[in-house]
């Protein structure tokens, strides 16, 4: 059955490597921690073991108002981050989604065969329209699940790495694939969500039951920013009045939290490190938090300042890797339109 799809899938470069898929949006000046350990780090893993395809996903970036010339620039350094954290295009197809042209098409196709109703119970869309309100958000907000499921069917991607958040627009993606292969013949991979345990939904740092978020600054450790920036953000971190570092998600979210971030950064277990810090307080946990984010964000960030020095290579790679991305989405797209009886 498996085999049958991937014959009718096509376009593997080679038969029994795993097909990875992810974007992540330029949404803001900087990656923060979460998008780096709900996602990226797994990103830079896979490409080891798969054939990898990863987008800076520019059309969803404009699903809200947007100045040109900040997201431009915003693209560049998305882009250049991705190389810093060691996505390499060696190993992975790099791309910004739009000088691939294949994801647009591909996303009106699978709007007609979307349910409204169906669109409308993605939380994202209502936690992210709340502000403005629904009305005055724009239809583009609303079928942006779409367009992502558009940009992992193009590439019949099998594993989607990504952070808790994206679980709902997963399934949607997989309902549309079946749906799909049902009423035109199998087309597309029903792809599976890659979460990893963890780390996959990082806090915000001042508001701890919430996902840390590019949209709160105060609580969201950036990893473009300045160590006395992050150190000042991590000591000023929301804990609680209980004074025992424990991991216990419910009555110390933020405690839990700071375990988290570090174990994860250090390949620790969550016991490990909660034993280190038997008899301390919270102040060394804070510490040694502070320690493991510098240490890894501020290589992060030279790196990046490097890449975007060299404009002339940040081109070539941005370029080669949408050709590439072309080559294999464009044909993915063709035979959806053929299967829905499109002439093109
Ligand atoms: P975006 O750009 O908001 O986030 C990029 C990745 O970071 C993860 N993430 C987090 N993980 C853990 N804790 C957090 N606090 C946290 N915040 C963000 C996200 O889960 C995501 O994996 N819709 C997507 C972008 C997208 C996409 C795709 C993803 C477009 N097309 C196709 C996968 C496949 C988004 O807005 O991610």
């Amino acid at each position: 059955m498996r085999a049958g799809v991937l014959a009718r899938a096509g376009g593997r470069q080679n038969g029994t490597m795993q097909r990875v898929l992810s974007g992540i949006q330029p949404t803001a000046d900087s990656f923060h921690l979460g998008n780096y350990l709900g996602a990226l780090r797994n990103w830079v893993t896979l490409q080891d073991t798969s054939e990898a395809f990863y987008a800076v996903v520019d059309l969803h970036a404009i699903t809200v108002p947007t100045d040109p010339e900040v997201l431009l620039e915003r693209t560049r350094t998305s882009f250049a981050q991705l190389l810093a954290l060691g996505v390499d295009p060696a190993k992975s197809t790099i791309f910004v989604q739009s000088q691939v042209p294949a994801h647009a098409e591909l996303a009106w196709l699978m709007q007609c065969i979307t349910g409204f109703g169906e669109a409308s119970r993605m939380t994202q869309f209502k936690d992210k329209s709340a502000k403005s309100g629904a009305s005055n958000a724009s239809v583009g907000l609303f079928t942006y699940p779409i367009l992502q499921a558009a940009d992992i069917l193009a590439y019949s991607a099998d594993v989607v790495p990504v952070g808790e958040d994206q679980r709902q627009h997963l399934e949607l993606t997989r309902d549309l694939a079946q749906r799909f292969n049902a009423r035109f013949g199998e087309t597309f991979v029903v792809p599976e969500p890659l979460i990893l345990k963890g780390a996959a939904r990082v806090a915000d740092l001042q508001t701890p039951t919430a996902k840390m978020s590019k949209s709160a600054p105060p609580g969201c450790l950036e990893l473009l920013e300045t160590q006395q920036a992050l150190t000042k953000k991590i000591k000023r971190a929301v804990t609680d009045s209980v004074g025992v570092v424990a991991y216990d998600p419910q009555e110390q979210p933020g405690v839990a939290n700071l375990l988290e971030i570090l174990a994860a950064l250090t390949n620790s277990s969550i016991p490990e490190v909660t034993g280190q810090f038997a008899g301390s307080g919270y102040g060394a946990l804070k510490g040694a938090v502070a320690d493991a984010v510098v240490s890894f964000a501020v290589p992060v960030a030279t790196a990046t300042r490097e890449y975007l020095a060299d404009p002339a290579t940040l081109d070539d790679i941005m370029n080669a890797g949408a050709a590439k991305a072309q080559a294999v989405a464009g044909a993915k797209v063709a035979d959806a339109y053929a299967a829905m009886g499109l002439r093109r």
